[in-house]
């Protein structure tokens, strides 16, 4: 319970807004957080990530990628399939609710999306595409009040 609120602060401390994300990603292939609450009120949201390293994209290239999780594995399969051309992402693929192209170190990338079907009681996950990342590449992401509160490994 600690660390989901000291994750929130600081996703609240970058920005005044709380519709708006900051998430950092590494040569060590980590995102910075395990868990992304935003506000009901949140008609759009919008994700700035951000890599934090020096290795180019084809090595340790990173996306962020939103999804029910019972989608995740299938997009994942299908990103693999699609290639690091196609961003590790399967092309018009209706599971893909949100999703930035790979970036690489020093490099910065923001989507935006709307919140409108989302459904606060159902659970989605946020991940990266690269291969073998989502294995400790992904976190939980709510929308509305957190009730489900991340465990750290
Ligand atoms: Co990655």
């Amino acid at each position: 319970m600690i660390c989901a609120l000291l994750l929130l602060a600081g996703a609240a401390r970058a920005h005044a807004d709380p519709c708006r994300v900051d998430i950092e990603s590494n040569d060590a292939m980590q995102f910075n957080t395990r868990q992304i609450v935003v506000p009901a009120e949140c008609a759009e949201v919008e994700i700035n990530l951000k890599h934090t390293g020096h290795m180019p994209a084809k090595v340790m290239g990173h996306d962020w990628v939103l999804a029910r999780d019972a989608d995740m594995s299938a997009i994942i399969n299908g990103g693999l399939a699609a290639g690091f051309n196609r961003g590790y992402l399967p092309s018009n693929d209706p599971r893909v609710i949100a999703a930035t192209r790979i970036v690489g170190g020093g490099e910065s990338v923001t989507v935006r999306f709307s919140t409108a079907a989302l459904q606060p009681a159902a659970h989605y996950v946020f991940f990266c595409t690269s291969p073998g990342h989502a294995t400790v590449m992904r976190g939980t992401f709510q929308i509305g009040v957190a009730t489900r509160v991340a465990r750290n490994p």
